[in-house]
């Protein structure tokens, strides 16, 4: 009796653990490792700061790689005047034929506001850029930028609204990157050739160094190992009768209809530019831009 009452509130004691594991946010270093310039990261318990200046940006990277998840940070973008600069949070697989989902901030003169810049490169192609500007102030706070990546589309989402979704085509016979690992990157670095007001505005190193902070670094995805082919990450990574990851669920094969709604309140109300509409640089639509519902 006591051992038949005793085995599900053990049970369900792992079952809670697990489930907070999975919401819970990590140390910057158990998932990532500073990429370049060590001298310009500043820890300050929780947080993470970057450093740009005249001498130099910073980056980090992910220790690991994974395909399909979703991945997440809480960051504060560079306060007052943050013009020429980047920061840049993106997943990326490596070599030429590489696949790619980028948030750029682009930083801007005080008082005037953030653009944010989203890219998605497939098969080494990028040229897919939207811009749009925030419903809030990205410099007073953290705020949290997520990707969420699945078999059928990959969503951008800003505090889990989302802003972008790039949705799986294939059928139409469009490539959609569903076949390489990805890493985790951030940096910060010096961009004033074209990031503010296409690149008029210049940096003013008199205001450096200029800081972006982080924390609440979240992966909840396919791990995958450098050592492991890319034939065994595809059958590891992919949900089978054995398991299921969560990301393969019906419900996040699209967006729901509330975040549907969400998507086009941000398309109406902040997006600036969109290369599904820009005939200048593309005469002939971009194939994906044709079967877009939005
Ligand atoms: C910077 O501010 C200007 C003026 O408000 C605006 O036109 C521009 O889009 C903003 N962002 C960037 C990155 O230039
Ligand atoms: C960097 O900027 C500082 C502050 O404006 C200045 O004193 C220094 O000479 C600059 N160094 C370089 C290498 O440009």
């Amino acid at each position: 009796m006591a051992v038949l009452f005793k085995m599900p509130v053990v049970l369900g004691f792992f079952v809670g653990l697990m489930m907070l594991g999975l919401a819970s946010s990590a140390e910057f270093h158990e998932l990532f490792q500073p990429g370049w310039a060590n001298d310009h990261f500043i820890y300050e318990g929780e947080l993470l700061k970057l450093k740009l200046d005249n001498f130099s940006g910073a980056g980090f990277a992910s220790k690991s790689r994974y395909l399909f998840g979703k991945v997440s940070m809480q960051i504060k973008l560079v306060e007052g005047d943050s013009a020429g600069t980047v920061t840049a949070y993106y997943m990326s697989s490596e070599g030429p034929y590489h696949n790619e989902f980028d948030f750029e901030f682009l930083g801007n003169t005080t008082g005037e506001p953030y653009l944010l810049q989203t890219n998605v490169y497939v098969n080494g192609v990028g040229n897919r850029e939207q811009r749009m500007n925030l419903w809030f102030d990205p410099t007073k706070d953290f705020h949290s930028y997520t990707l969420l990546w699945n078999q059928r589309q990959v969503v951008f989402l800003v505090d889990e609204t989302p802003i972008r979704v790039h949705t799986n085509m294939e059928h139409k016979g469009i490539p959609f990157p569903k076949d390489q690992a990805m890493g985790v990157y951030s940096s910060i670095w010096n961009a004033d050739d074209w990031a503010t007001q296409g690149g008029l505005v210049k940096t003013d190193w008199s205001h450096a160094p200029f800081v972006a902070s982080y924390k609440g670094f979240e992966i909840d995805a396919c791990e995958c190992p450098v050592s492991v082919t890319a034939d065994e990450i595809a059958k590891k990574c992919s949900s089978s009768a054995e398991k299921r990851f969560w990301w393969d669920e019906p419900t996040m094969s699209e967006l729901s209809l509330h975040q549907s709604h969400q998507l086009v309140w941000v398309r109406a109300n902040h997006l600036v530019y969109d290369y599904c509409t820009d005939t200048a640089r593309f005469p002939i639509k971009p194939v994906e831009c044709e079967h877009h519902r939005h």
